[in-house]
């Protein structure tokens, strides 16, 4: 990787997309690089990509694809498959709204009735999932400015899973919140969750960390609180799947009994999140599908058995943070408090209505 210390996460080729398998980091860095839509839905099935923002770059490309593996059809045959290979793209996750939200933009393109050749779809495709990963890049260097003005000298912050480069196209969200604040110069300690069932915050966040020369503080989840206690936390940034109108925020799981417990400790507990993880579509939380995800990534643990054959498992992939435990949002518009319906959702949205 260089010097350079920013990750390039996901890539467009010209006829192909590069990714990170980040199911193999931190042991290995290695790339997949394919030319078939159905390979991008399995890679973000199977975690290769994964983090909102970046599945939504992932499935973009990934149209990109269909079209392109579809351009010597007819107008009306090419519509019909790359549709269908969008809605394809968009089963693989429920609970990231970025993914719907890019697949959206996508198909907006496609079904522009100006476009009407084949060639010519495919070149605006292109552009468009082109310019969804670039603005990525720009959405996650606001949010980093915008959110280190929360970070003070001194301050123990802890995250969850993986918010950072990896989940993003590259800066990440919460990650690029406390970079930003190293960047300034502050003395920021780092402390990261291992973030069970799989482990990304052990994984992903702290291989960021380094990459970065940055400390960082390792811990296991159910040792979030204690840390609070003795007083070494003073401030929580996590990132979200999905934002609704109230403010309550989906998230990795783990996150709610993390915003509880920094509430009993009196640490601010701050959500990170591009405009694109945003649901005005959405009143409340409990509205938010939950992906659950197969038993055996709670049974084993890197395809080790940890557990008694047998066992019944739950494993939902998220949780749901009520709006009143948030301390403030941050997006790439700035920094905002509830009620979010009036401000967040007023102002800071950047969705056409
Ligand atoms: O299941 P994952 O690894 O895709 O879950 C990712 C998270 O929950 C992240 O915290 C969230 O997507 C925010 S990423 C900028």
């Amino acid at each position: 990787m260089g010097t350079d210390t920013n990750i390039r996460t996901i890539e467009w080729l010209g006829d192909s997309v590069r990714l990170i398998d980040q199911t193999r980091l931190p042991l290995e860095f290695v790339h997949k690089e394919t030319r078939d839509y159905r390979d991008i839905a399995e890679s973000i099935r199977r975690l290769e990509v994964r983090g909102a923002p970046a599945i939504g770059v992932a499935a973009a490309m990934g149209i990109t694809l269909a079209a392109l593996e579809h351009q010597a059809l007819s107008p009306d045959e090419f519509r019909a498959e790359v549709s269908s290979a969008a809605e394809f793209l968009n089963s693989t996750r429920p609970t990231a709204v970025n993914l719907a939200w890019a697949v959206a933009r996508m198909l907006k393109v496609l079904r522009d009735p100006a476009v009407v050749d084949p060639h010519e779809a495919v070149r605006r495709l292109s552009a468009e999932a082109v310019s969804i990963c670039e603005e990525d890049r720009e959405l996650s260097r606001r949010i980093g400015e915008y959110g280190a003005a929360l970070i003070d000298d001194g301050d123990g912050v802890l995250t969850h899973c993986n918010a950072g480069g990896l989940a993003t196209a590259e800066g990440g969200t919460a990650l690029a919140v406390i970079f930003a604040a190293v960047e300034q110069r502050k003395g920021v300690r780092a402390f990261a969750d291992e973030t069970r069932p799989l482990l990304q915050g052990a994984r992903l966040t702290a291989w960021e960390f380094r990459q970065r020369g940055i400390d960082v503080t390792l811990l296991c989840d159910s040792a979030a609180a204690s840390a609070m206690a003795r007083g070494w936390v003073t401030k929580v940034v996590v990132g979200a799947d999905r934002i609704a109108r109230n403010g309550d925020v989906a998230n990795k799981i783990g996150t709610f009994p993390l915003a509880l417990a920094a509430r009993e400790h009196g640490v601010p507990f701050y959500v990170a999140a591009p405009f694109s993880t945003l649901d005005p579509s959405l009143s409340s939380g409990a509205l938010i599908p939950i992906e659950e995800r197969d038993g055996s990534e709670v049974t084993e643990i890197q395809g080790v058995r940890v557990a008694p054959e047998g066992v019944s498992v739950y494993n939902p992939a998220f949780d749901v943070t009520p709006a009143r435990l948030v301390t403030a949002i941050v997006t790439d518009a700035g920094v905002f408090r509830a009620p979010y319906e009036d401000t967040l959702f007023r102002d800071g949205t950047g969705l056409e209505a």
